[in-house]
């Protein structure tokens, strides 16, 4: 069988790496990958990102199934075009991707069936916005209705502040459209967790909680990265908190998909926040997390393309899906000045480990070596029976890769129970 995984992350180079050990996989092409998909068993880097390029060579590479990693492909409806062409693609319809695609939509989404989450008003004109400002409770949050490469949501301590983050959205345009409308919502206090989850539109199966670790700076100081590393299973994902979490989010959401029709086989990510009031969800993600992936797939026992079959076949509920009884940790490595400016290609030296992953996201292949090319360069990962042990063997494994300037915070599965 031969796969093509679109996108060139951390998160495609763990989803190449995953499904590349089932038996019956030959090839995994990467358009366009990355240096640890080129170094990669069974995988094979294309130099290919255009829609119609990538539909040609799905065709004349005898493609079986296609694997799309990034949001943007599936908001401009990739897996739609795929599927008039008679090609097996993974992923939501450009439909269904709005979910992630527009605030919007996704908010009035849980507001109509139910789904638990903050209050919320939208906005498409900046005055009716202002007047809004005036009579919040603070903080609260400002979110740019379309994507915006994880910088559309500003959370503001005042009037002040709110009004200076609208007029950026919405006059100055920084997000260049994606900010002309707007979801003005509370703010909410708590731990946050990332359940990614996979759905053929009837099911959905939750995958092993998680927790990613998005500021730069160690106890969750600084700004907002991508993703400074994850662990799995999420601590703070209690029997009770995941009973909330599918009653009043996970059910309610199924409903939703039926209820609008939604061609939906893929990814759904709730990125939900448990509060001392409830279980909430912040948002919808129509991908896997990232590094959240890099630290659940490989505590994924079930082969990840036979659950995925299984989904495209809408038999997802007589799937068993099974997990090591084990803790994942993942640590990213980023270019010093990241996320601001940094520099670009120092060579990355890696010593052989005796256990856990690297996995490979601003990195390249050059003269046979991996060299940096982007702000998070990799994520080393580890599993232990406990998570102290994972996160020991994660930092262990760490020591054993350096580049100039690397940076990386040192506290990764600490968690910081409130903000304030
Ligand atoms: P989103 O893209 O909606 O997940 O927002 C990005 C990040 O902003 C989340 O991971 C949270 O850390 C934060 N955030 C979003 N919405 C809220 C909210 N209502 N209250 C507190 N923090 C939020
Ligand atoms: N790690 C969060 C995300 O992938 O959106």
């Amino acid at each position: 069988m031969k796969i093509l995984v679109i996108g060139s992350g951390g998160r495609e180079h763990a989803i190449a790496w995953k499904v590349a050990q089932n038996s019956t996989v030959e090839k995994v092409y990467c358009a366009p990958g990355n240096g640890g998909t080129f170094f990669e068993d069974k995988c094979e880097n294309i130099p290919l990102t255009n829609l119609n390029e990538l539909i040609s060579f799905a065709k004349d590479n005898h493609v079986e199934l296609t694997i799309v990693g990034p949001e943007e492909p599936l908001t401009k409806g990739f897996v739609d075009e795929f599927r008039k062409n008679g090609l097996a693609i993974f992923g939501p319809s450009k439909e269904a991707a709005k979910l992630e695609g527009s605030k919007i939509y996704s908010k009035d989404f849980m507001k109509k069936y139910g789904v638990k989450t903050a209050e919320y008003a939208s906005f498409d004109q900046i005055k009716p916005a202002l007047e809004y400002i005036k009579n919040c409770c603070y903080p609260v949050v400002v979110k740019a209705d379309g994507l915006a490469a994880g910088k559309g949501v500003v959370i503001c301590e005042n009037a002040a502040d709110a009004e200076s983050t609208l007029k950026d959205f919405m006059i100055n345009d920084i997000f260049a459209g994606s900010g002309k409308k707007v979801v003005i919502e509370e703010f909410l206090d708590g731990v946050e967790a990332s359940i990614l989850s996979i759905t053929d539109g009837n099911t959905i199966i939750p995958f092993i909680s998680s927790k990613d670790h998005k500021q730069i700076y160690d106890e969750n100081k600084g700004p907002n990265t991508g993703g400074m590393g994850a662990i799995a299973p999420n601590p703070y994902c209690t029997n009770d908190v995941l009973e909330s979490f599918d009653r009043d989010i996970l059910q309610p959401t199924l409903k939703g998909i039926k209820g609008e029709n939604l061609d939906y086989i893929g990814i759904i990510f709730f990125g939900v926040m448990i509060t001392k009031k409830g279980v909430y969800l912040l948002e919808y993600n129509v991908r896997l997390g990232d590094p959240e992936t890099q630290a659940v797939l490989p505590i994924m026992e079930s082969d990840l393309v036979e659950l995925i079959q299984s989904a495209l076949k809408k038999d997802l509920s007589n799937f068993k899906l099974t997990w090591k009884k084990q803790s994942s940790c993942c640590i990213v490595a980023a270019s010093g000045g990241y996320p601001a400016s940094y520099a670009k290609g120092y060579e990355i030296s890696c010593e052989k480990m005796n256990s856990g992953k690297v996995f490979v996201a601003g990195a390249v292949e050059k003269d046979s070596k991996l060299v940096t090319s982007g702000g998070r360069v990799l994520c080393v990962q580890s599993l232990g029976d406990t998570a102290e042990e994972a996160k020991k063997k994660a930092y262990d494994n760490l020591k054993k890769v350096s580049f100039k300037d690397m940076y990386f915070r040192k506290d990764i599965g600490t968690i910081y129970e409130f903000n304030r």
